[in-house]
């Protein structure tokens, strides 16, 4: 097998390499890891760059090194622990036994294997076969604690991809307690980038924002237990000017959907450090004699096509190498869900007649959402009690679930499995199974609470529950919602020594439960959904191939969450519905065409009642589903191209085109109307420049290098929320 990872004769070098892109290690000096380069791909390493030695003042040195040049507090390293003379942000913090807080890991020993080595418990990024990637393991020793860290760096061979992670081992006599065990840390040499990240709130997930890197310490992190929509794990490097097909970009991503810590530092002498991982606050793990620990996954990526060429390559990583199970190429059926419809108030006599409708249009899955189960009419109870409410449905869930069957629809079902309400039975009988600490009320949000997660015995409450459901054999279809975020984390079945354990054992709990029912049950399409998409990360999807992407459902607002979203995250992991006007969430009225084309530029559904809709408004929904699903594998799993940022003003772009360049659907959209009409001048991208292509609703001809070069002409319309599509077929 072709080599991946490059090794000097002094074995003082590793280059990972795919002669797409390179990543360049080197053992320094007193044996430190440091970071040379990051990038397009070199053919050989000469060992050239070695990091200038100069003596900064205040960056001491390592013990008995007399080179005042040469201090940890300078040199980029490829990972750094708190104590040891290095003032920047470090990606390990451990407490000793005896209160000391320093750890001094040096280079022991490297070792290369095909493949990638499995994480145990934790979602991760897989190989077909040994031979499309190859990892490299640094192992690295503190003589004083014996403590061991192994990091890891997997190269894959056709992906301009690094993916890392890091185990922890006590090898000593005593327990060290970790405070920060980041999953990545990169050090570059200049801070000569622009910083690019998500941020946002509930009903506005995944705003793009864009800044310099100032000198000191930033941090993006959540505290909630889980991702959040408040900022997402992800963010990218790029150079100034860098647009969407040019300029270079780093992507990072942490493959975990629980606290996350993104640190970035721009140091004394301009330098770049990010760090990424669990968020060390809060946290802390008892690390006894020979227990590991093992952090979660990140992973890098480097382009120099722009963003979008940072996107091609995570949409293809997600979808290929991150999303497993039989619905990971399967087109996703087009569904209609009540909840906007019918919010809690629903029998099964009102959702008949949705159902027929949908049969009648031509819709493939009712969605049951919210409030089936237990006497839940409102958001105050019953979570936790998953058997059906006999009231709603006088003939049990089956009945109903056959009903959507013999009319030829899938049945679909919500439920919301990590949450209890106090006005519960689960809570009458295992009130110690909520997230709380002892004496203290725990804190509601949205009138219910958190099941701790982190105990064997809630998981396997959970999972018995949601069994019986699904070995009924009735469910197509799970959406798994979570509508809170962790309070009171404290629990029962810890010592006070381990309290700082609980987030992250929650949150190895939900996989633990997802790896068991989505193996068991691996007919099943899981989607993934917090309020919205306050968990749509690639942890998730390692579990559930797709997510709902916001409870904002108005099409407007959909242009930047969805735009935000396509960053990392390939259209067949998002859904959007047309939901009813004025927007529930907005009370704006946008057209149906409008809220039809932002639906279909991903996995596309209804969300309103359709037995309310005119005769034309029928119509129209037949032609959408009709259309969609000619169009339905090109949007899932073709390549999406962003061409206009609704981030940058009044109009949005977007475009789908297939691996093989023969077909393409563009996507524009106007939000407001000005009294000066304006003139957008699209330019398409990714279409082969020599072959011809055909507009199907014109018939025009035209060259893929006129559509990417020349480009075409669209003028405004005098109305507000406009959209247009365009479809080009290559003509051989
Ligand atoms: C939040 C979800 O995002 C909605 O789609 C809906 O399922 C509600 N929860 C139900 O409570």
């Amino acid at each position: 097998m072709e080599k991946l990872i490059l090794v000097n004769q002094e074995q003082t070098y590793f280059h990972l390499t795919n002669g797409r892109i390179s990543y360049l290690l080197e053992i320094e000096d007193y044996g430190l890891v440091a970071q040379v380069y990051f990038g397009q791909a070199i053919r050989e390493y000469h060992g050239q760059r070695k990091y200038p030695r100069i003596d900064r003042g205040f960056s001491g040195n390592l013990p008995g090194c007399l080179e005042r040049g040469y201090s940890p507090d300078t040199l980029p390293r490829d990972y750094s622990f708190s104590g040891d003379g290095d003032y920047r942000t470090p990606a390990f913090i451990g407490y000793h036994a005896d209160g000391s807080r320093l750890t001094h890991l040096t280079f022991s020993k490297y070792d290369i294997m095909n493949g990638k080595p499995k994480l145990v418990g934790l979602p991760q990024a897989y190989v077909l076969d040994e031979t499309e990637a190859q990892t490299l393991i640094l192992t690295l020793e503190d003589s004083v604690s014996q403590l061991v860290v192994q990091l890891f760096y997997t190269i894959y061979r056709d992906r301009d991809v690094v993916t890392r992670s890091v185990k922890v081992l006590n090898h000593g006599q005593s327990a060290i307690e970790l405070h920060k065990v980041a999953s990545l840390q990169l050090d570059l040499p200049s801070a000569d980038y622009e910083l690019l990240s998500f941020h946002g709130a509930h009903v506005n997930e995944r705003q793009l924002q864009c800044e310099s890197i100032a000198y000191g310490c930033k941090r993006l992190a959540s505290r909630r237990g889980t991702t959040s929509h408040h900022m997402t794990n992800s963010i990218m490097l790029a150079t100034p000017q860098t647009t969407e097909n040019q300029g270079e970009v780093y992507g990072f991503n942490l493959v975990y959907s629980g606290n996350f810590a993104i640190d970035i530092e721009r140091g004394q002498v301009n330098q770049l450090r990010i760090t990424i991982g669990i968020n060390d606050e809060n946290f802390n793990w008892l690390l006894s004699p020979s227990e590991t620990f093992q952090s979660p996954e990140a992973v890098m990526t480097f382009s120099n096509q722009g963003l979008n060429g940072m996107s091609r390559t995570f949409h293809q990583f997600i979808r290929e190498r991150i999303v497993r199970g039989v619905h990971q190429y399967r087109e996703r059926p087009i569904l209609v869900n009540n909840w906007e419809a019918t919010y809690f108030d629903f029998t099964e006599s009102i959702l008949r007649p949705i159902v027929d409708e949908a049969a009648a249009l031509g819709i493939e899955m009712f969605v049951l959402d919210d409030g089936w189960f237990g006497q839940r009419d409102d958001d105050t109870t019953s979570l936790g009690d998953w058997q059906v409410n006999a009231r709603k449905f006088p003939n049990g869930l089956k009945a109903f679930a056959d009903y959507v069957h013999e009319k030829g629809l899938q049945f679909g079902l919500w439920v919301e499995p990590e949450m209890i309400s106090f006005a519960s039975k689960l809570y009458q009988t295992h009130p110690d199974y909520v997230l709380a600490l002892p004496n203290r009320e725990p804190s509601p949000s949205r009138s219910q609470y958190v099941l701790d997660l982190s105990r064997d015995e809630v998981q396997e409450n959970v999972y018995q529950q949601l069994k019986s459901l699904l070995d009924e054999g009735f469910i197509d279809y799970l959406k798994w919602d979570m509508n809170r975020h962790l309070s009171d984390v404290f629990s029962y079945a810890l010592p006070k020594e381990r309290q700082g354990e609980v987030a992250h054992r929650y949150t190895l709990g939900l996989y633990a439960l997802l790896e068991r029912l989505t193996t068991e049950y691996p007919n099943i399409l899981f989607e993934g959904c917090s309020g919205g998409g306050g968990r749509l990360d690639t942890g998730l999807a390692y579990y559930m191939p797709q997510s709902w992407t916001s409870d904002n459902t108005d099409a407007v607002d959909r242009l930047k969450i969805q735009y935000g979203t396509s960053y990392i995250y390939p259209p067949a992991t998002f859904t959007s519905h047309v939901s009813a006007v004025p927007n529930h969430q907005t009370g704006r009225t946008t057209s149906l065409e409008m809220r039809g084309n932002v639906a279909m530029s991903s996995v596309f559904g209804y969300e309103l009642d359709l037995t309310t809709l005119t005769e034309s408004e029928k119509l129209s929904v037949k032609q959408q589903v009709a259309t969609y699903k000619t169009i339905r594998r090109l949007v899932q799993f073709g390549d999406f191209i962003r061409l206009a940022s609704p981030f940058d003003g009044n109009t949005c772009a977007w475009e789908f085109v297939t691996p093989d360049r023969s077909e393409c659907l563009v996507f524009t959209f106007q939000v407001l109307s000005s009294a000066q009409p304006t003139i957008s001048l699209i330019k398409l991208a990714g279409l082969d420049p020599k072959r011809e292509y055909q507009n199907l609703a014109t018939n025009e001809i035209v060259g893929g290098d006129e559509l990417m070069s020349l480009g075409f002409y669209q003028v405004s319309r005098q109305e507000d929320f406009v959209s247009w599509r365009y479809h080009f077929k290559a003509i051989d």
